[in-house]
């Protein structure tokens, strides 16, 4: 039977091995490597379809995940999912979103390095989701303290924080994130999450002042219009209404029934009081994006001499309160431009134009400035201060690439921060590749690619790339203009193979690009962008006055933002795109130290809606995640790769030599499989851990052939089961005959069993007389095995006994033969034990000691003497030595008994404590000595035993005859009565009442 349940065991571990390999028929495949056509979209994206059709969202790349997103629900996010891909290899379950998570903690925490997850895909493709499920599988499966329980709360809440600030709703995303951002999650050795970092990227300031047709500001805006409390809208002098602001309703569509701002805004309240924020803190937040609010609400007129001037000063008494900065000053600064003229500084009237653009600036630069504080405010609350080392994994949710009808300078950030996202990506994917054939030992085989740096040089080379030619147009004096740059890129780049202009095109290109556009052949495909705004975005100053006023803002956070160090500095500061191109080095530079996972994210149709798979839609979002040039990366040198140990587990039944047990080493194993059943030259390669295989088809062969080979031993098995249980049935029939072959095994089975159960059912000391019962065969062999075990538990016992405790056991056994079921109070006595002596030697008077010769007190204690004819009580001594027993009168002996006189002992029955020694008749005796004592049991166990007679010791019934003296004799009677009483009857009898013991014995 065991044997049988290990079989089936056995046959389960193999059957969860190797995930993809045994869904390959149902759905698809779970890895794409495993495609037959590795270079055909067109099975891509069957494959692709199939599965998401059956709602299976994610699929391999070898250990790239590629996701799409269901739009709706799924059950596979719960806490039991997450359990089960706990600590799980790689390739036994289903394609999940936590076994990339899982798999890069266990590398973390076994070799102690360094993670990071990629997650990329245009708008709406499920990068925020993902990154927010990797967070909560942490959250929910890494070891914590309670200590540690703040932090995981922080990293968890940072997100709604981040999300109402830097999200919004585009066309594309209900909540779409408008920054790019990389989080690290910090853990200690132990595996614990103890603290984070979070690092953004490029936040869309131009929102704040400006929305498309169908999409909104950042949430908080409208978050706090919904759900702000009244008296906090009071003192922000907001209206709970959207649509009195004119920076929320340019998209017109400030309420979406999809989203429950109110309910938001509670969520993002409660999240500010855990990550650390101050009252204070708020208040100045929220200070700023009411400010915001009402600079849009600024109106400039026209005076006579075409200045602009502000007519209604309500808003900019609010900003001016809520910013803490001179009201007239403000007014000045909204417009005004500080120049320079002749060497002096003096202000300049605006145009109503140029006050407009200084208004929106001010909005845009502290909206900017503000996500980054408040970035920065998270991250200290995130940090962990202990010096400790740690490993993190880092999550980054980043922009994947855009292309739009019109696409401006963001569009042309995020292409190239894709472009050098991409170019990590394979080189990574390239040298991880060789690096593994490297250590396996294996011919390195030139893979083919497309290289992209030569794109990323384009955008990024010092003096002669896109930026640096942006950056000197827009640093350079005179009237540089977006035209201006444009023509300059022409000069200079114009003849790069991956730059075209109307210009520079041929006829049949020109008619898709306008004057004012230039077009990019990314690795993902050709982007047209339109040149109009570059030079704008790129430079986003802030006049000079104006920065001085907000430097000088009461408002901590933007005093905090606007450093006065930034007015003294002559240099300008760096462009937007250099910041971006600098800030995108530095995150390569994190991300290259460190171990790489990769989920790509995919959109499944425009319209949010569940079920529908758009193919033109999705055949773009594969070519530019590059999904098939990294398919013929991976597959290049090989489709699949195992460690010898599982593949021989799984397919050792295939070859008389590895069933059912290879005892070689794993590789020699393989070796003789593969041998077997006929694996040609081309088709594999055998590395030093791990066995290389080029084609699926060779593995699938492999497989059918395990399948059906796992069929003929399921019916072997039966078989086999069947025999044993018939086999059990005849041994049951003939167990009572004398061992022979129908019952050997089953008699064998019995004694196995029962001298099993014996082991856990044997008696633990000797007082415990249980015994399992024996089956009738082993009755016998039980009997001997009891005896020998109670003779052992005693020998044990005996061992235990100390020195002192041997003697109170003889003396108690001596008590127990005379009295035992005699004497009332014998039972109550056994355990009390007996006193070596109730009085000391110091307690006896010295003439005592010396009238009896220097004989050493063996035991000595009070008793009452009754004398023989008047029943007189009298207090006295009895002092047993070796030889005799003495009755003592303060310094004088009254009677000594030599033991060798001494003719019997006598006690009652009852518990009178009444003792009585007999003395022979002869002159020197004075008669029979009468006395009563506390501890009857110990003293008379005491005086037999020195005297040896325990023989003598009477207990009698009723009454007793004792001698006077001179040859007389006395009755004594024992009787029962409501008070305890020793006295001489009217008959003359010595009558001895002792009171109805409660016990009743
Ligand atoms: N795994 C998922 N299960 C269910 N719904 C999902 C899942 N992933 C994404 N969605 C749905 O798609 C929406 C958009 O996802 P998400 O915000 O993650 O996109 P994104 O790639 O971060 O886009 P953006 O670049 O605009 O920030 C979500 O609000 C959610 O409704
Ligand atoms: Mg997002």
């Amino acid at each position: 039977y065991k044997q049988l349940k290990w079989s089936v065991q056995r046959n389960n571990t193999d059957i969860i091995m190797e995930g993809a390999l045994i869904a390959r028929d149902r759905v698809g495949v779970q890895d794409f490597v495993l495609l037959d056509s590795h270079t055909s979209e067109a099975a891509f994206l069957n494959n692709l379809r199939k599965r998401y059709q059956e709602n299976l969202i994610y699929t391999y790349i070898g250990t790239l995940l590629v996701s799409v997103n269901p739009y709706k629900e799924l059950d596979i996010y719960t806490v039991t999912q997450m359990q089960l891909y706990r600590g799980v290899n790689f390739f036994e379950l289903p394609p999940h979103l936590y076994a990339i998570a899982d798999n890069a903690y266990r590398v973390m925490c076994s070799e102690y390095n360094n993670h990071f997850i990629l997650i990329s895909g245009e708008s709406g493709a499920g990068k925020t989701e993902a990154s927010k499920k990797i967070l909560q599988y942490y959250a929910v499966t890494c070891p914590t303290t309670e200590q540690l329980q703040v932090v995981r709360d922080r990293l968890l809440l940072s997100n709604p924080v981040l999300e109402a600030f830097g999200n919004a709703k585009t066309l594309r995303n209900d909540n779409s994130s408008r920054f790019g951002k990389y989080m690290d999650i910090q853990f200690d050795f132990k595996g614990a999450p103890v603290g984070g970092h979070i690092l953004s990227y490029l936040i869309e300031k131009s929102r704040v002042v400006h929305q498309n047709h169908g999409e909104r500001n950042f949430h908080i805006f409208y978050q706090l219009l919904e759900g702000g409390e009244k008296d906090l809208l009071c003192w922000l002098g907001l209206e709970r209404n959207p649509q009195k602001y004119a920076y929320l309703v340019q998209g017109r569509c400030a309420k979406v029934f999809s989203i429950n701002d109110k309910n938001d805004w509670k969520i993002v309240r409660k999240a500010f009081s855990i990550i650390d924020f101050t009252e204070k803190d708020l208040e100045h937040l929220f200070g700023i994006v009411a400010s915001v609010l009402h600079l849009g609400n600024i109106q400039f007129e026209e005076d006579s001499n075409g200045h602009a001037i502000i007519r209604n000063g309500t808003q900019i008494k609010w900003i001016s309160k809520l910013l803490g900065v001179h009201l007239s000053i403000l007014q000045e600064a909204l417009t005004h431009r500080k120049i320079e003229a002749r060497s002096e500084e003096v202000l300049s009237p605006l145009n109503v134009d140029l006050a407009f653009y200084a208004r929106d600036a001010v909005a845009k630069a502290i909206y900017g400035r503000t996500f980054t504080w408040l970035v920065n405010k998270i991250n200290g609350s995130l940090a962990n201060k202990d010096s400790t080392r740690k490993t993190v994994i880092g999550l980054l949710d980043i922009y994947g690439f855009e292309v739009l009808d019109t696409n401006s300078f963001e569009q042309f950030c995020i292409n190239y921060c894709n472009e050098k996202l991409q170019q990590l990506l394979i080189e990574m994917t390239l040298k991880a590749e060789q690096e593994e054939y490297e250590m396996e030992g294996i011919e390195w085989e030139p893979i083919p690619y497309f290289n992209n740096k030569i794109i990323c040089d384009l955008v990024e080379q010092k003096h002669k790339g896109i930026i640096s030619i942006l950056d000197e147009e827009c640093l350079r004096p005179g009237e540089a203009t977006d035209l201006s740059f444009l023509e300059k890129l022409e000069e200079k780049v114009g003849d790069h193979a991956h730059f075209v202009t109307r210009k520079l095109a041929d006829q049949k290109t020109r008619k898709s690009i306008d004057w004012v556009d230039f077009r990019l052949l990314h690795y993902a495909g050709e982007v047209t962008y339109c040149a109009v705004g570059f030079l704008e975005k790129n430079n986003d100053l802030l006049y000079r006055n104006l920065k001085e006023v907000l430097c000088n803002s009461k408002n901590g956070i933007v005093r905090d933002c606007f450093l006065l160090s930034e007015l003294d500095s002559r240099r300008r500061p760096e462009t937007v795109a250099t910041q971006f191109k600098n800030s995108l080095m530095s995150l390569i530079e994190i991300l290259m130290s460190k171990e790489p996972s990769y989920i790509r994210c995919i959109k499944p149709n425009e319209n949010k809606e569940p079920g529908k798979f758009d193919d033109c839609l999705i055949r773009h979002q594969v070519k530019y995640l590059g999904l098939m040039e990294h398919l013929r990366v991976r597959r290049a040198g090989f489709a699949y790769r195992r460690k010898y140990e599982h593949f021989l587990r799984r397919y050792k039944s295939l070859c008389p030599a590895t069933w059912p047990h290879w005892h070689g080493p794993a590789a020699e194993g393989v070796e003789r499989l593969i041998k077997h059943i006929g694996y040609k030259p081309e088709e594999y390669k055998l590395g030093r851990t791990k066995i290389f295989i080029r084609f699926p088809k060779t593995l699938f062969a492999t497989e059918d052939a395990f399948e059906i080979r796992k069929h003929l031993m399921a019916q072997d098995l039966w078989t086999w089961a069947v025999q044993i249980i018939r086999k059990f049935i005849q041994g049951f029939i003939n167990r009572k005959k004398p061992l022979c072959p129908e019952n050997v095994e089953f008699v064998r089975l019995v004694q196995y069993k029962y001298l099993m159960k014996l082991r856990d059912h044997i008696p633990r000391n000797v007082l415990d007389k249980s015994w399992l019962q024996p089956p009738s065969i082993l009755e016998e062999i039980s009997e001997m095995l009891q005896k020998m075990c109670i003779r052992n538990l005693v020998r044990k016992y005996c061992r235990g006994v100390t020195p002192e405790r041997k003697v109170q056991l003889q003396q108690k056994a001596v008590t127990s033969a005379i009295f035992r079921g005699k004497k009332e109070g014998y039972q109550q006595s056994i355990n009390l034990p007996f006193a070596d002596t109730r009085l000391k030697e110091t307690d006896i008077n010295p003439k005592v000691l010396q009238l009896i010769q220097g004989e050493k007190v063996k035991y000595a204690t009070p008793v009452v003497k009754y004398d023989r004819n008047g029943f007189k009580a009298r207090e006295r001594l009895l002092v047993l030595t070796q030889s005799s027993a003495y009755v003592v009168e303060m310094a004088k002996i009254k009677q000594k008994i030599d033991y060798a006189t001494l003719k019997g002992i006598s006690t009652s029955n009852l518990g009178d404590g009444i003792v009585v020694m007999h003395v022979p008749e002869d002159n020197k005796q004075k008669g029979d000595v009468i006395l009563q004592c506390e501890h009857i049991f110990e003293m008379v166990t005491k005086l037999c035993m020195l005297a040896n007679k325990q023989n003598l010791v009477k207990v009698v019934k009723g009454s007793l005859r004792f001698r006077i003296g001179s040859g007389k004799e006395g009755t004594m009677v024992f009787t029962v009565g409501p008070e305890p009483h020793v006295f001489k009857a009217k008959d003359g009898q010595l009558t001895v009442v002792r009171k109805p013991s409660a016990a009743g014995d």
